[in-house]
């Protein structure tokens, strides 16, 4: 999605911007643009494509200033061409970059024609220059026209905005998408992440739904929506916060495929002690929040819902406690009927999803238990407003397609089951299991990251197709849809998964010679109905790759293509490592076909847009 990385200092910031943008191109991007600024004028350079394409124009038309706004656009409203790229500007006076969307644009735009003003692009975000003009030209001082102008704007925004005749000033804002100043030895910095922060141990400030900040290169002032004047504490930037580099990996996803264990292993520090999962679970609120708890709503988005999936089978076969999971596109806006005592669970890797934000508002102003989310990003929007979270640990995630998230928002919502299952006198014996299993988990990671060189050579032969199906049957389930996601994500060859028991209810139709299907196949109480399920599609000819626990028969495997056995684990950890050969096998085949796996096509990292 959209990035902005802005900056006023008492030395040259160009490069500063430029380096900033660079390190939020994992976010998904189609264009990139800077506006610099020095005491005589405002320069402006954008580029359709790669920040490369802006870096290349950069060296032909320099620009300089001690003030600048950059920014990377994901194309929403019109295409991505320079013309759309931000920042926009008015009388080449004001310049401003936008995240998220402005939802009466059309109304706005109308509005400003009357008054006289001419596009440019086909963006919302155009609207807001323009508007910052006509406040000033009725005599406004730049911070009341930034601020009345913002008053207008319906949807979701944050936007950074320069004007030519107070150099060295941002105007920063923010609603429903994040923005932080962030404060450093040189002069302060407005990003739409962390990441993008390259000095290291500054101080932060996350700013708050409808603040507005007025920030030079030695003050930053903070004002509510209303204009009134409000204090923000800052907090000083953590060197493991904004660092993220490939190490000797190929690729950022490559990586974190293999950081898994460790960062398992960081999600379950100190919240098991003696088989007990202790308060330490909750980095905001506590334990309270699950009082009384009879019900859950789960909602969130792409692979964090697949985590949310898997924690239904777990919540009510383990702590007998109803569990529905939902799209958060779907939730909001279905009014969704509240049992009495359901606690709303979110899941986010980020924090920042458009839609799971949407539906956690909805249910904070429900009459629900109460909200907790679940997030590995502290001081993002989901987990201010949740009443209680749980933060996973899994570190920066750079690559676009989720891994090392899943893995730990599904270790933190088996800790959950744990805990609901301890408030709702589930047989030690069964608490103890889980506990062990969980504590033998990061080892059983490890273990089956070494599938991957046969998983190589099953990647070598998908990619040569152009679809594929993966079955999975109980907690596997959706374990197969999260495998499916990631193959279509960053190879594009097209996958689906279905429970196995649904195969013959319509995708068999599908199966013959030609047609690849991967099969998860664990040692449980449904491995017999499973292997009926095999058998059909070996009846059809159909290209079996099982994935499978190293002790399951024989019988099951005879006439697959190829079989890759490991250790599952216990039954209750087995979700969380099928996922691993599955990764591999998306990273391997998209590798295979050349793809860019860490930033793949049409996607973005943090989807901050509806
Ligand atoms: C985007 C990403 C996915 C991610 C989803 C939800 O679509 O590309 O990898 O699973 O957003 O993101 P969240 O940050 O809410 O987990």
């Amino acid at each position: 999605m959209c990035g902005i990385v802005g900056a006023t200092a008492q030395n040259e910031v160009v490069n500063l911007i430029v380096d900033g943008l660079r390190t939020l191109e994992y976010r998904g991007y189609d264009s990139a643009g800077i506006a610099a600024q020095n005491a005589e004028e405002v320069m402006i350079r954008k580029e359709p494509g790669k920040i490369s394409a802006l870096q290349n124009s950069l060296v032909k038309n320099p620009v300089s200033g001690n003030c600048a706004i950059g920014h990377t656009r994901w194309a929403t409203h019109g295409k991505p061409n320079r013309e759309n790229a931000h920042p926009h500007v008015s009388g080449n006076a004001i310049a401003v970059v936008h995240n998220g969307i402005i939802e009466n644009s059309a109304e706005l735009k109308q509005l400003l024609v009357n008054c006289g003003y001419r596009f440019a692009s086909e963006t919302d975000s155009e609207t807001i220059p323009h508007l910052v003009d006509l406040y000033l030209s009725a005599g406004n001082s730049f911070f009341e026209a930034c601020r009345k102008a913002i008053s207008h704007l319906e949807g979701s925004y944050a936007v950074a905005i320069t004007f030519a005749n107070e150099p060295g000033k941002i105007i920063a804002a923010r609603k429903g998408s994040p923005l932080i100043v962030a404060q450093g030895e040189q002069g302060f910095m407005v990003v739409s992440d962390v990441i993008a922060l390259q000095e290291k141990n500054q101080i932060v400030y996350y700013l708050e739904e409808g603040d507005i900040a007025e920030v030079s290169a030695d003050n930053c002032e903070f004002y509510d929506s209303k204009g009134k004047r409000v204090s923000r504490t800052g907090t000083r930037l953590g060197q493991s916060e904004c660092v993220a580099t490939k190490k000797d990996f190929d690729s950022f996803m490559q990586k974190e495929i293999f950081e898994q264990p460790e960062a398992v292993r960081a999600t379950l520090a100190r919240r098991l002690v003696n088989g007990k999962v202790s308060e330490r679970l909750f980095d905001k609120g506590s334990s309270a929040i699950l009082d009384g708890v009879e019900n859950i709503h789960i909602v969130a988005c792409g692979t964090s819902l697949n985590a949310g999936h898997v924690a239904k089978y777990w919540l009510e076969s383990v702590a007998g406690i109803p569990c529905q999971v939902e799209i958060a596109s779907e939730y909001r806006y279905r009014n969704p009927v509240v049992p009495p005592k359901t606690l709303f669970l979110s899941i986010s890797q980020s924090g920042e999803t458009a839609d799971t934000l949407a539906a956690l508002r909805f249910a904070n102003d429900s009459p629900y238990l109460g909200s907790l989310g679940i997030c590995n990003t502290n001081n993002s929007s989901l987990f201010r407003e949740s009443e209680a979270a749980i933060l996973t640990k899994a570190g920066v995630e750079v690559g676009v397609a989720s891994t090392k998230a899943l893995t730990t928002q599904l270790t933190a919502l088996a800790l959950l089951v744990l805990k609901i299952g301890e408030l709702r006198n589930t047989p030690d014996a069964v608490l103890h299991n889980i506990a062990d299993a969980l504590l033998n988990l990061p080892s059983a990671l490890d273990e089956a990251l070494k599938t991957e060189e046969k998983i190589k050579e099953v990647a070598r032969s998908i990619s040569r197709h152009k679809s594929v199906l993966f079955l999975g049957r109980g907690h596997h389930y959706p374990v197969a849809v999260e495998g499916a996601l990631k193959l279509k994500e960053i190879s594009y060859v097209h996958a689906e998964a279905y429970a196995a028991g649904e195969l013959k209810h319509g995708p068999l139709a599908l199966v013959d010679g030609s047609m690849p299907v991967v099969v998860l196949c664990p040692e449980n109480n449904l491995l017999e109905k499973l292997s009926s399920n095999i058998e059909e599609v070996k009846a059809r000819h159909g290209q079996v790759y099982l994935l499978a626990d190293h002790d399951i028969s024989s019988q099951t495997c005879r006439g697959a293509k190829n079989t890759i056995e490991f250790e599952g684990g216990d039954s209750f950890i087995s979700p969380i490592i099928f996922n691993v050969p599955l990764q591999l096998l998306a990273y391997h085949t998209a590798e295979f076909l050349g793809k860019n796996v860490d930033q793949p096509r049409n996607l973005a990292k943090s989807v901050t847009v509806e």
